[in-house]
């Protein structure tokens, strides 16, 4: 990155991409922002973004397009709309493909950026809403195998992260970001459950930490996700329509390669039942279903 170039963020009025063009602009880097919804992007503009009316607007002229978008269907209908990003772009330009769309999508965003000379990084990120905010992603990049544009692009995900895994073509930071969500899923699912069963037996959900604490067991991301449902705080972190939409490409992935995975077939099927009453709400609201009237009164 060198003085003077601008990133476009699509999708800055979004819980990460709020987050991360706010970081960005804090390095001294100069944003433009676009969202669907502009007023949510409107508080960048009082740190020095500029917003801009259409992704192609946004991009024009800007060394660098990063999408952080729904899923792949707002990320193509952005990138190549009639206003989109990809008709503003140069072959000098880069797009940093950030959002989680799964295999599927991400080959064709790699398509359609060669179709338009543009180089194409599949960078999605570990981390939810309060790593983001503080800088703290963890960045699965993989595309280009050119030393000079990942130096090009370090100082952003500098900005942004705090650790980035360069790893081989593009997809392959897709499929490790399916993987890790494989995991952060099943304990998720699997907290709201052992929850549900411990107050189902009757028992202080409390008992259990203090039985597990200090072991192998005893997880952080556990602890923070039992302790939002006891105090029944559902507030979006991570929304649970985007973690149905994450299990969903896993089980796809997984459907693919014809691989015999039941737990990440149910995990769908929770997340998306749970996705129907409760999408906006935390990840961790899946629980509602495994407890169901009880919790909504509040009963151990
Ligand atoms: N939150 C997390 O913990 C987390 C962690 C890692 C990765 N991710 C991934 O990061 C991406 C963004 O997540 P988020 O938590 O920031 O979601 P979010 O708060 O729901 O924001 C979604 C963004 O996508 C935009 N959008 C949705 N549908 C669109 C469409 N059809 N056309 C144009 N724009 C559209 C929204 O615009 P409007 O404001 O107009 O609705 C908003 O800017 C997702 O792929 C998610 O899976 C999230």
């Amino acid at each position: 990155m060198s003085p003077g170039e601008t990133v476009a963020v699509l999708g800055a009025g979004g819980t990460m991409g709020r987050a991360m063009a706010h970081n960005l602009l804090q390095a001294g880097v100069a944003v433009r922002a676009w969202n669907r919804t502009l007023e949510r992007a409107r508080p960048l503009e009082s740190e020095g973004a500029v917003l801009a009316q259409t992704p192609a607007e946004a991009a024009d002229g800007a060394s660098f397009v990063l999408t952080m978008l729904r899923d792949g269907e707002a990320v193509i209908a952005v990138m190549e709309g009639d206003d989109g990003a990809l008709r503003a772009m140069t072959p000098s330009s880069v797009w940093l493909q950030m959002s989680t769309i799964g295999e599927a999508a991400t080959a064709r965003c790699a398509e359609l950026a060669g179709r338009h000379s543009v180089a194409f990084v599949d960078a999605p990120v570990l981390g939810t809403k309060e790593p983001a905010e503080r800088g703290e992603l963890v960045i699965l990049a993989s595309g280009p195998q050119d030393t000079g544009l990942r130096e090009r692009i370090a100082p952003l995900f500098d900005a942004i992260g705090k650790k980035t895994l360069w790893l081989g073509g593009a997809g392959e930071g897709t499929r490790l970001k399916l993987v890790t969500n494989a995991w952060v899923l099943t304990v998720a699912e699997g907290c709201a459950e052992l929850i549900a069963f411990a107050e189902g037996l009757g028992l202080d959900p409390g008992l259990l930490f203090e039985a597990i604490e200090g072991g192998p067991l005893d997880l952080p991301y556990l602890r923070t996700k039992a302790k939002a449902i006891t105090t029944r705080d559902f507030k979006p972190s991570f929304k649970l329509a985007l973690a149905a939409k994450d299990a969903a490409l896993m089980e796809e992935s997984a459907e693919a390669r014809v691989l015999d995975l039941p737990l990440i077939t149910t995990i769908r099927d929770r997340l998306a039942q749970a996705a129907l009453d409760h999408g906006d709400e935390d990840v961790i609201a899946t629980y509602l279903t495994s407890a169901r009237g009880a919790a909504r009164s509040g009963a151990r």
